[in-house]
């Protein structure tokens, strides 16, 4: 390598493409004292340069061409920041049998054609890096890879998605519904216009898919993991939940078992004492538990332009020292080592235990049927509460709280109950993290 200088194209220039930029641009003495290295943003690629930026551009190819930097034999690393999956797809492809390193953001791309392009990244010899996928500036990927390579992770449990740990916590502290935590959600630009992928939990079940897939060594489909997401929950749950010295957040979880793993998204209760229940607002949080290690705690912003371009440029310079390598000289390709194939266990033969909203009649009966059905699938309550009925309709809502009970139990005996004329269909089920 010439000068030790490494040459960098950017496709997209928005709010992540900006920030690494940026960081370029004026940590540029910084990195250079850090890694020995010199860091030259040689071209950006983007189609839409109308747009005010605050960045001094004057030394940098600007093109709304991508290929003129994916075809520039002098580019040595491609960072792709515009997401989605097309033309992302193609141009990381292209960038990788170009043979260069490529640096992505992009959790929906990598939790779905991620075996894909580390295929092409192991056969053109180079590297495809994604720390800023999961948890945005906060360093888990390394984490997992790096900091915690000597263990087994037994569990790891994240609050991987901002805009939902947003909103829950502003239904907990303001007393809010969900839809009116929605919107201020997005008027403080913490949701989307369209939140449908982080409400649902599809967003952070990519991320979970990733770190998974880094967790056991083995590839796990986005599409396999069981999801729920927040919308069910109202304002009443959070105070039931509070009731019991629980707040509810929406987790992504990973646990080992003997005979398998078992992969989840959903909203959880959690004890107020633990420390994922006081990461509130938009940030992200992840709890690793490793055989060797035992509990850590990963927490930071996981969105954003300047933590999310934080983690892509210590991918960056990652990556550049393995440019100094001499011609011939194997690296070690570390995109992605998988060497098992596990099995996922179903979310039917998990045992949890368990948070139930019903809204029934308040007449003598009503709450020892439900509980004879319950006991019949071998469920036990642990608390009840009941409020009192106030409307004419003589509904009033309950809550039990269940010891732990197998999800397949706990689906056959909600079908019963609900059957009843005495119980409304929009009762609510939530698992208690234990
Ligand atoms: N939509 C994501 C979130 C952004 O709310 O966390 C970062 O991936």
């Amino acid at each position: 390598m010439e000068n030790r200088q490494v040459n960098i194209g950017i496709i997209g220039l928005g709010t992540v493409g900006t920030g690494v930029a940026r960081i370029l641009l004026e940590q540029k003495d910084l990195l250079e004292t850090r890694s020995g290295l010199n860091f030259n943003l040689k071209t950006i690629a983007e189609l839409d340069w109308s747009k005010e930026r605050d960045l001094d551009l004057s030394c940098v190819n600007c093109t709304t061409n991508a290929h003129e930097l994916l075809d520039d034999p002098e580019i040595n690393i491609v960072v792709e920041t515009i997401g989605g999956y097309e033309p992302a797809f193609s141009f990381i492809s292209k960038a990788l049998k170009n043979r260069k390193h490529v640096v992505t953001a992009n959790k929906a791309l990598i939790a779905t054609k991620g075996m894909e392009l580390y295929k092409i990244a192991q056969e053109n010899d180079v590297d495809l890096l994604f720390e800023a996928s999961v948890g945005g500036g906060i360093p888990i990927i390394k984490g997992l890879r790096e900091g915690l390579v000597a263990n087994r992770f037994e569990s790891i449990y994240g609050i991987l998605n901002g805009t939902t740990n947003y909103i829950l916590t502003k239904m907990h502290q303001e007393d809010l519904d969900f839809d009116d935590a929605l919107k201020m959600a997005q008027e403080k630009g913490f949701a989307e216009a369209d939140p449908t992928l982080d409400i649902s939990g599809g967003d952070a079940a990519h991320k979970l898919a990733i770190l998974s897939t880094i967790a056991s060594n083995s590839f796990i489909p986005f599409d396999k993991i069981y999801v729920e997401g927040i919308t069910g929950i109202t304002k009443m749950d959070m105070n039931f939940a509070q009731s019991f010295g629980m707040t509810i957040k929406l987790l992504a979880i990973y646990k080992r078992y003997n005979d398998g793993v078992d992969l989840r998204v959903h909203p959880t209760l959690i004890d107020n004492s633990h420390l994922l229940a006081a990461v509130g607002n938009e940030l992200n949080a992840v709890f690793v538990k490793g055989d060797f290690v035992g509990n850590t705690m990963f927490y930071g912003p996981g969105a954003g332009e300047r933590p999310t371009a934080s983690a892509i440029v210590s991918d960056i310079v990652d990556l550049s020292r393995d440019l100094l390598l001499k011609e011939g000289e194997k690296y070690c390709n570390r995109a992605i080592s998988l060497t098992q194939d596990v099995r996922l266990i179903p979310v039917e033969d998990i045992e949890n235990r368990f948070y139930l909203r019903f809204t029934t009649k308040d007449e003598p009966g009503v709450l020892s049927m439900i509980s004879g059905v319950l006991a019949e699938h071998n469920i036990s309550i642990a608390s009840m509460v009941q409020l009192e009925s106030h409307g004419k309709d003589n509904f009033v809502p309950i809550v039990l709280l269940t010891h732990k009970a197998l999800e397949k139990s706990m689906n056959e005996a909600l079908e019963k109950i609900v059957r009843y004329d005495f119980v409304k269909k929009d009762y609510l089920r939530l698992r208690i993290f234990e």
